[in-house]
């Protein structure tokens, strides 16, 4: 099975302060309906059974209406026992009721993920040891801090604008823009420039990102106090900062910085399997014994449309022998509304994440507190990600605008390295006690490594896996400020 968060996390994260070098290199009663219209995934799920519509008369063959309404979810009405479903699971369960008929796979992930009320990542924190999943710039400062390093190269590129959006899509707990501002507190003219604007769908992340930030509220008490973008400061470099529920809320005007770490991941992605009558989507539906279940829509839906959009951009041999594929309308359409800020604006956006140089055919999975679990178990309790298309990204981005170039992907380790994080190592490693020395060490092997660590010695189930040639770093430019580090 493909790894792709990191689900254990063997050694704790430990900032040192010193600040960082810089370099210069990364959706009427009429003719019988159409029989058995929904299939399970292999096996046949409907038994073709004609009922009388309900209020006709049962003598008058004309008036029969031949319904196969055995796949709807039809609970007792009468029932009185008690329902031990979770709120979302009674939610989703609401929506299949009420439209008569399975939804989506994009829809299912959406909802799991981010539903306001009980959304995985809306009331918690999630990350960490004590959570489901660890990520990059939880594993060691010197992920934000490359992360610094490449912001302020492209800022040098834009011709060191005064005033700059510095966007991150999905901050988490806000430890990478903190180690970013941190790292690059030293160079005033850079972060004097930063207005920061996280961009987060979960409460309980926003008020940890303002802890992370050691953001204040400052008292305005200018004339302009109302017209004020933000009162809140983060004290790490001085940065206003505010919080946005989606991209369109960033005010817009200035040249602007998108940092996307893995935030793509988490994007409603369709699925489709190739079957006799043509590409059909896969759904989620509700069987008898209450619990969910995959099935097949009978005929294209409408997310056919990318289905077809996504493969004008394969060349026919990397589809040919594809039994599975995966979309995400939802990342396409980010995109591009990041590249027409940029052709606008000026600036650029990185985007980290774990993915593919490729169309992407199965990789929707479930990760609860550090193991894989079911798709369809307990949803809400469990993390759903699927691999990022880059590719799909690139064809986006380019579609919409002229003025933009995108360079990548690279993989994860080309990108830290190139930027030198083993320069930022040696360094940190001058100043440091030995329990931090390891900790570094392991971290510094887990950003660019491969595969499992050849040096652990500890428990088995607790070995680091590197994460350097699974991720993939891949920029989005204007393309007036030339080529960005170190896509040279
Ligand atoms: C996998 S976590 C990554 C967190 C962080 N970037 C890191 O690397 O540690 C995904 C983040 O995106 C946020 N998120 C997911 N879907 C979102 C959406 N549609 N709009 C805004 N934030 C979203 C989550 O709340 C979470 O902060």
């Amino acid at each position: 099975m493909m790894l792709r968060k990191l689900l254990l996390t063997p050694t704790s994260r430990r900032a040192l302060s010193n600040g960082f070098f810089f370099s210069s290199r990364n959706p009427t009663p009429s003719p019988p309906l159409p029989p058995a219209p929904w299939r399970s995934l292999g096996s046949p799920l409907f038994f073709s059974t004609s009922e009388q519509a309900e209020g006709e008369p049962s003598n008058s063959a004309s008036s029969t209406i031949s319904i196969d309404r055995s796949g709807l979810y039809n609970p007792p009405e009468h029932s009185h026992e008690q329902s031990s479903d979770s709120e979302l699971v009674k939610h989703l369960k609401g929506i299949i009721k009420f439209r008569g008929g399975p939804i989506s796979v994009a829809e299912y992930m959406e909802e799991v993920l981010t539903n306001p009320k009980a959304g995985f990542y809306i009331n918690r924190d999630v990350f960490g040891a004590q959570g489901d999943f660890i990520t990059s710039p939880e594993v060691s400062q010197m992920f934000g801090e490359m992360v610094g390093v490449w912001a302020m190269c492209l800022w040098e590129q834009m011709g060191q604008p005064k005033d700059v959006n510095l966007v991150e899509l999905g901050p988490g707990r806000g430890t990478l823009m903190a180690d970013l501002l941190h790292g690059a507190s030293k160079f005033k003219n850079f972060t004097e420039s930063l207005h920061v604007h996280m961009v987060e769908c979960s409460p309980a992340l926003q008020q940890l990102q303002r802890k992370t930030l050691k953001c204040i509220d400052k008292a305005d008490t200018s004339e302009n106090a109302e017209n004020a973008e933000s009162s809140v400061i983060s004290t790490l470099a001085g940065n206003p900062v505010s919080w946005h529920a989606s991209l369109e809320q960033v005010p817009s005007g200035l040249p602007t910085i998108i940092i996307a770490h893995e935030f793509y991941d988490a994007l409603p992605v369709h699925q489709f399997q190739k079957a006799s009558r043509g590409w059909c989507e896969k759904m989620v539906d509700v069987q008898e014994d209450s619990s969910f279940r995959f099935v097949l829509s009978p005929q294209p839906t409408p997310s056919n449309l990318y289905l077809l959009k996504r493969f004008k951009w394969a060349a026919p041999e990397e589809i040919a022998n594809l039994e599975q594929v995966e979309v995400c309308p939802k990342g396409m359409d980010l995109t591009q509304k990041i590249s027409k800020i940029i052709s606008a604006y000026g600036g650029g956006a990185l985007i980290i994440d774990y993915g593919l140089n490729g169309v992407v055919s199965e990789s929707l999975q479930a990760i609860r507190k550090h193991k894989f679990v079911d798709i369809l178990d307990d949803p809400g309790s469990a993390d759903l990600s699927a691999y990022v298309d880059f590719p799909a990204i690139k064809y986006s981005a380019e579609e919409v605008s002229e003025d933009v170039s995108v360079y990548g992907p690279m993989t994860q380790s080309q990108f830290l390295s190139a930027l030198g994080i083993n320069f930022r190592v040696e360094a940190l490693l001058q100043n440091c006690t030995d329990e931090q020395a390891e900790s570094l060490r392991t971290g510094y092997w887990r950003l660019v490594g491969d595969g499992e660590a050849p040096f652990w010695e500890g428990p088995d189930d607790q070995v680091p896996i590197g994460m350097g040639t699974r991720y993939l770093a891949m920029a989005i430019v204007n393309k007036k400020q030339g080529v960005p580090v170190p896509f040279q």
